[in-house]
């Protein structure tokens, strides 16, 4: 069996395309989408990342107010920059491109962004209202903006028709940016989740139950076809550079062998990351716009 390749790519298109009419309503209402990036220091990858959502912006017709800080920004700048954004009207979400050059604290500007302008989900306020619901039907009704990489996996889920109630589902890493919160959001599709880490003893013992498999450990190749059940719908979340070219966390070639389904990298979760924080960028519009 070679699994079925779902392609973030191309359900990301799906929904930048749902959202380009829903711009375009909003700016016939008289309210024009936008989103400011602060990138901080010259980390390639993070160019590379917020040139990716600034394009995207443009794509869809969300202004981008970019801020590009040098290296040395000293914190009460950042921190004053985080504030006249917060004030902005023109300005519905922030995004703070992590990771921050050292002598910044990232936990600090990230809880200095309004958490009604917290487009990547990251404030704790925000965090705490996803840990605090139950189902996916709570976490719908409180519109609140859902962390990018793991809503974007979620979706992935949901428009290949991979069933998540009932679910075996296990999550290879614990971060507060994706293992931690993919597990929640899976737990409120009624999958029954599992967490792993470098503390697990056997993982794969562990990772074999698995019907959904999401690897987000940042290693190239750690999860191996010995590790996967025949049938396992993999979610790849890392990206390594090794000198060859991106991979993920999986070994790809061998783990589509025996899986029902499997996101490639590049071209599998890191679209749909973008495309979420464009889904929050329109919500973050709506409400603080109050036009529905
Ligand atoms: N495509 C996207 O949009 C996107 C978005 C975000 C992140 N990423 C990528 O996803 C990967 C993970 O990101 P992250 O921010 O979650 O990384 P992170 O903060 O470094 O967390 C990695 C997690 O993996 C666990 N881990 C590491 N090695 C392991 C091993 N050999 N066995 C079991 N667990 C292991 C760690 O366990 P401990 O907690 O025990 O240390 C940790 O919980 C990275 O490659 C990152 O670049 C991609």
């Amino acid at each position: 069996m070679s699994a079925q390749v779902i392609s973030g790519t191309e359900i990301s298109k799906q929904i930048q395309a749902e959202l380009k009419d829903e711009v375009a309503q909003l700016k016939t209402r008289g309210v024009a989408p936008g989103l400011a990036t602060i990138l901080v220091g010259e980390d390639e990858a993070s160019k590379v990342y917020v040139g990716q959502k600034l394009k995207t912006c443009d794509r869809l017709g969300i202004t981008s107010f970019h801020h590009k800080l040098p290296p040395d920004t000293k914190e009460p700048d950042l921190l004053k920059l985080v504030d006249q954004l917060n004030k902005d009207p023109k300005v519905h979400g922030i995004l703070c491109q992590l990771p921050l050059p050292k002598g910044l604290n990232a936990d600090k500007i990230l809880l200095a962004i309004s958490p009604d302008k917290d487009v990547d989900g990251f404030h704790l306020l925000n965090m705490g209202k996803l840990l605090s619901k139950k189902n996916m039907k709570e976490i719908e009704e409180e519109k609140m903006y859902l962390p990018c990489t793991p809503h974007g996996i979620i979706q992935l889920l949901k428009r290949t028709n991979i069933p998540m109630s009932g679910a075996e589902a296990v999550v290879v890493g614990r971060s507060n940016i994706v293992g931690k919160p993919v597990a929640l959001l899976l737990m409120a599709e009624n999958a029954t989740v599992t967490i792993c880490h470098t503390g697990t003893r056997d993982m794969g013992e562990v990772t074999r139950r698995a019907d959904i498999l999401i690897a987000a450990i940042g290693k190239p190749k750690v999860i191996t076809a010995e590790m996967v059940k025949d049938g396992v719908v993999v979610i790849d979340v890392g990206v390594n550079r090794l000198p060859e070219g991106l991979c993920g966390d999986v070994d790809f070639n061998a783990v589509k062998e025996k899986a029902k389904a499997i996101t490639p990298v590049p071209g599998g979760v890191g679209p749909m990351t973008i495309a979420m924080l464009m889904v929050n960028t329109v919500k973050a519009t709506r409400k603080l716009s109050g036009v529905k």
